[in-house]
């Protein structure tokens, strides 16, 4: 009988990977709803809670209101599936390597898009990385084969738009190796941004360990409508409610105004709510997932989940749900924003922008404009785009500065090259770069302005991120982050002051030309096509247990790990190294770019650790003082150190570790002898991440004693293992006694949030050493 209640969520065999486990989740669920004496549960929670691996355990606190443990209590999840990219799955797999396993406990992919440089279009360019990153490519694909992951190779596109166009699915629970995983949240699941620590968990069949979040409803009425596209609606509410402002939380949109939305438009909007801090975003299912779900070759899995939707009320919030916070944006009334620069929260409407510029005294002219992105790149966005190259060509206009296309996928470029998209592109100027990350993450080999300007310049992308040196190395490249219709006029004019919507521009034969707004089509007429077979992996791969995975001793690209050592059970004793100034994100901690290449690598990529970071006491950049008053660039301080037998902590100020899920930020520190991080406030997946890696990173009772502490202080917990021998506690408060140089000393309180589980990680050494010793066991 329960076969045949829930057979309408079945679909063929060649699906089921792809589709969530409709029928266990709904019982799940069900569970969940007895728990809360069917109270009504927001779409965040049903996903969510309907992972639970054990829905009683998990809730045992919640006294049937499941706000009672929003922010409080830790959750144990299975998630369906993971997904890593070619920087973070080298680190991730060989984690998972060390684990003993023959094959992965749930489906997985494997994404080779961050390796790629863009610089004179997507032959060239990938012809050179291929052979650049051989090693490591080669490395991931006989791990793919190996353990049974799908392994998309390089040039088939940016993981988050292939999730989106092949594994997204309303109600899915993904990992991704990345920290815009959430971009899947676009098509209704809720997709996580980790470390490959945590993918390994998930890998392993590991319960994974999640801070039940709080739920933040964004109401979204009336509909967007000329110049006005959804990424307006995130870089808005970014400026709303700040970097930090979704931290802890899941954002679940809701209202009217979603209708209008494209599925591809909804998954631009939670791509970004990485750059709020949220845990992930969400959206409810929608007509506008039915239809990108067939036209992505997916029409039983839509079925699927108009049943689960229909019949079981599983894709949307209950009625009357209760929200912590609700923001509400009204579609018909938004304006085109543009964010930055250095922060993607500075959120100036394009009618201010001009004279907002004029006021900073940035740049008055631009340098280079790019779309595309995992971010901006579907055939909405790409055809929008055309509809304003058209009506510039038409006026015989030509773009004045720079101009570069990132498509997302091989089947986006496919489709928008059979479409005659990429020939209007290119017959107008622009670059159409390989379907990778390329300019997106420091990859882009910029030859206009050199990486040791110390001229500004000003750039306009349709990426996600802006954050110092992100795009081109160069600090002083001020990144503006908009819409791509935005970015394309404006390639027109150069003019920072430039408002296309209002705005003309002087044509050589005396006219004016001025744009209308941009038209675009959310599908394509003639449907998606795949493209080049030879991008595209095998559908199910079995694992290969005689494939041989390779990592020579000699490699400077991958380096097989050491275990950490295990905690020695005595109070952590440690020295100041460095008290870090203001904003400290994943790229100040571990940089991207030309250090992308040793991600698999620890110790050569350790050579970068904190080099970004301001030293508060000096205000230099990449120095730390030893003892002796002997100045050591940071690293190479922590490499000392760590020689000398003496563990050091970090003291930093709000958000530290904001931005990415980067895990080398956490296995650096740790691999160069740091104990703990001791700030106050940490980015949610960089906290983690610490736990993670054995590191214990800890927030000041009174952020003041930020202000106490002075470069080579002796830091020494006092009450650690007392914590320890309270299995955390779900986290409270811990003593530090700090003692000065000249011998002076006082107490200080710091907060942790170590759950039993983290804290077994650190007393094992690391979160990879516990679940070896539980596999062993
Ligand atoms: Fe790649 Fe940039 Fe997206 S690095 S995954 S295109 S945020």
């Amino acid at each position: 009988a329960t076969q045949a209640k829930y057979s309408s969520l079945d679909v063929p065999q060649e699906y089921v990977s792809r589709t969530p486990p409709y029928a266990k989740l709904i019982e799940k669920l069900n569970v969940v709803k007895k728990i809360v004496d069917n109270k009504p549960l927001t779409l965040a929670e049903k996903i969510l809670y309907s992972h639970l691996v054990d829905p009683e355990e998990s809730l045992a606190s919640c006294k049937g209101q499941l706000s009672n443990i929003r922010g409080q209590e830790y959750l144990k999840l299975n998630p369906d599936r993971v997904a890593m990219q070619d920087a973070s799955a080298q680190m991730a797999l060989l984690q998972f390597m060390t684990c003993g396993m023959s094959k992965t406990a749930v489906p997985g992919s494997i994404h080779c898009d961050h390796l790629i440089v863009g610089k004179d279009g997507a032959e060239d360019d990938l012809t050179k990385s291929i052979a650049t990153n051989k090693e490591v490519f080669d490395f991931l694909q006989s791990c793919g084969e190996k353990y049974g992951i799908q392994f998309w190779g390089p040039g088939s596109g940016i993981i988050h738009q292939i999730v989106l166009e092949n594994f997204s699915v309303p109600g899915l629970m993904m990992l991704g190796t990345d920290s815009h995983t959430p971009n899947a949240g676009g098509l209704g699941a809720i997709a996580i941004g980790v470390g490959g620590a945590d993918a390994v968990d998930a890998l392993t069949g590991t319960p994974w360990e999640l801070k039940a979040p709080k739920v933040l409803g964004v109401k979204l009425t009336g509909h967007l409508s000329g110049w006005s596209s959804p990424k307006d609606v995130i870089t808005h509410l970014a400026g709303i409610l700040t970097v930090r402002g979704g931290t802890g939380y899941i954002v679940e949109y809701f209202g009217d105004g979603v209708e209008s939305l494209s599925c591809t438009g909804m998954a631009t909007i939670c791509n970004m709510g990485a750059e709020i801090g949220a845990t992930t975003s969400t959206f409810p299912y929608q007509d506008a997932h039915r239809r990108y779900l067939i036209q992505t070759d997916r029409e039983p899995i839509s079925k699927a989940a108009d049943a689960a939707n229909k019949e079981f009320n599983f894709l949307r919030a209950d009625e009357g749900a209760e929200y912590d916070k609700v923001v509400e944006i009204n579609l018909s009334e938004l304006e085109p924003h543009v964010n930055g620069p250095f922060t993607p929260d500075l959120s100036t409407p394009i009618s201010k922008f001009g004279d907002t510029a004029k006021k900073e005294n940035w740049p008055s002219t631009v340098s280079a404009g790019l779309i595309g992105s995992c971010t901006n790149s579907s055939y909405q966005d790409m055809s929008r785009a055309v509809s304003l190259i058209k009506q510039a060509e038409d006026a015989g206009l030509r773009p004045k500065i720079p101009f570069f296309v990132t498509p997302g996928s091989e089947q986006i470029r496919a489709t928008i090259e059979r479409d005659g998209l990429i020939d209007t592109f290119e017959k107008n100027g622009a670059i159409v770069l390989a379907n990778a990350c390329g300019p997106c993450i420091g990859q882009w080999d910029r030859t206009d302005v050199s990486k040791t300007s110390t001229e500004s310049n000003a750039i306009f992308t349709s990426f996600n991120r802006n954050f110092r040196a992100r795009n081109d190395g160069n600090r002083n490249t001020m990144n503006f982050l908009t819409s791509p219709d935005m970015v394309t006029a404006m390639i027109y004019s150069g003019d920072m002051n430039f408002n296309p919507i209002t705005d003309s521009i002087q044509l050589e034969n005396g006219k004016s030309f001025k744009f209308q707004a941009p038209v675009g089509e959310e599908l394509p007429n003639s449907g998606f096509i795949k493209g080049r077979k030879e991008f595209y992996p095998e559908a199910n791969p079995q694992p290969k247990t005689d494939v041989e995975v390779n990592v020579s001793p000699e490699s400077d690209r991958l380096q097989l790990l050491d275990p950490f050592q295990p905690w020695s059970g005595d109070e952590l004793s440690t020295n100041v190294l460095l008290r870090v100034e203001g904003k400290c994100t994943t790229d100040h901690i571990s940089a991207a770019g030309a250090w992308l290449k040793y991600k698999g690598h620890l110790e050569n990529i350790s050579y970068n650790t904190l080099i970004g970071a301001v030293n508060k006491d000096t205000g230099e950049v990449n120095k730390a003082y030893d003892l002796n008053g002997d100045q050591y660039g940071i690293p190479e301080l922590m490499m000392k150190w760590k020689d000398e037998g003496r563990p050091w902590v970090v003291v930093a100020e709000h958000n530290y570790g904001e931005g990415s899920a980067r895990e080398h930020a956490a296995l650096s520190p740790r691999f160069l002898g740091g104990s703990i991080i001791l700030v106050k406030s940490f980015a949610r997946i960089h906290e983690t991440n610490l736990k993670k890696q054995g590191m214990l990173p800890l927030t000041f009772a009174d952020e003041a004693d930020y202000d106490k502490i002075s470069p080579c202080d002796l830091l020494t917990t006092v009450d650690l293992k007392d914590m320890i021998a309270k299995d955390g506690n779900n986290g409270g408060v811990l003593r530090m006694k700090v003692t000065k140089k000249d011998g002076t000393e006082f107490e200080i309180l710091c907060k942790h949030t170590m759950s039993k589980d983290q804290i077994e990680f650190f007393k094992a050494g690391s979160a990879i050493n516990h679940i070896g010793n539980l596999k062993r066991e």
